[in-house]
């Protein structure tokens, strides 16, 4: 059931509410509770606020304690489509550090999806067994699809070139912790930008704060017509560039993505733009010392190894931010945040 950040009241014809061997005292705080997860749009300031609230609360306890028991007794049904290596795993962990556990379906091709089974049906039996699902899927539209025939919280985690809401909240987070805050920021955002959903998700919500936005990428990878309509109505003005030179001394947040080879339909256009960026030791000289280097990952070239070991190369630690987000996220749709 699609239920756009809607606060869902408790019913007795709630699914979840209506199980009386489930401890479920404070579930009305969570905002989000009973909630899918599938575009960042569902995401308002104080939204970001109360979630970035709840990721750090989760850092702390997992330095302090590493694993607790909010979520103890649920179960994440992940459910990937297309390959993983962080998103799955994050969510894995995210639900395991809270107590709960996980059913990962890794390669659909050894489910009953093999089988010609329909999304809809998959989901349903999922939800037969989970509490909340995290579906990645090559297609626009799956999660929402999913949500419409699940009562259980879907979270999109990737759907085709469309969305990645997640990931660009765990970008936010990232930027958050290491900038210390977004508004006033000059944030580039580099590469692939006509497939990377993670830029996708993460301009729309980059629009909602008072920041100055730089798009480099070659000419036929620019951000998606409805992604610029979109982030333009809500105040953004960024600029277009295809080269990174002129916009990189000013830059804050600089996001690399990665050319997404498997959106190709002709190889050839793919080997024209592949190696049209990478950010080596020479890029971060002319960079500003505060600026702050992310990547969604995988890498394939954009990045030289070399930077790794600069501080300002934040990836690896974006990467950890991703579960607390996550555990957030899980926390909040089963109303335990
Ligand atoms: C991204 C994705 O799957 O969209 N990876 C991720 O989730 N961290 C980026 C990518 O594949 O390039």
């Amino acid at each position: 059931m699609i239920r756009e950040n809607v606060h869902r009241p408790m019913t007795t014809t709630d699914p979840i509410h209506r199980n009386p061997h489930l401890p479920f005292g404070d579930q009305q705080t969570s905002p989000f509770y009973g909630n899918d997860i599938l575009t960042v749009n569902q995401f308002s300031r104080d939204d970001l606020v109360y979630t970035f609230g709840v990721a750090h609360e989760m850092r702390e306890m997992v330095t302090r304690v590493g694993t607790f028991d909010l979520l103890k007794g649920k179960i994440l049904g992940n459910l990937f489509y297309e390959v993983s290596t962080r998103t799955a795993t994050s969510f894995a962990t995210a639900i395991q550090r809270l107590g709960g556990s996980v059913i990962q379906i890794n390669e659909v091709k050894y489910s009953s999806v093999a089988k010609g089974e329909s999304l809809p049906d998959t989901i349903r039996t999922m939800e037969a067994y989970c509490d909340v699902i995290a579906l990645r899927h090559p297609e626009v539209g799956s999660a929402a699809l999913a949500a419409r025939y699940a009562s259980k919280p879907v979270i999109n985690a990737g759907d085709g070139v469309g969305e990645h809401p997640t990931q660009a909240l765990l970008d936010l987070f990232t930027i958050v912790e290491e900038q210390g805050h977004v508004d006033g920021l000059t944030i580039t955002l580099l590469g692939d930008l006509r497939y990377g959903r993670t830029v996708h998700s993460l301009a729309r919500l980059l629009s909602k704060f008072d920041v100055k936005v730089h798009l480099v990428s070659p000419p036929s990878l620019r951000m998606p017509a409805n992604v610029m309509a979109e982030v333009l109505e809500s105040g953004l003005s960024p600029t277009e560039h295809d080269t990174l030179n002129g916009v990189l001394p000013k830059t804050d947040v600089l996001y690399v993505t990665r050319v997404q080879k498997e959106r190709f339909a002709n190889p050839a256009d793919y080997e024209s733009v592949k190696s049209s960026y990478v950010v080596d030791e020479e890029t971060m000289a002319m960079a500003k010392e505060s600026m702050t280097l992310m990547h969604p990952f995988p890498r394939v070239n954009e990045i030289a190894m070399e930077v790794d070991a600069d501080p300002r190369a934040a990836y690896f630690r974006q990467m950890g931010y991703g579960m607390y987000v996550r555990m957030a996220l899980l926390a909040m749709v089963l109303g335990k945040a």
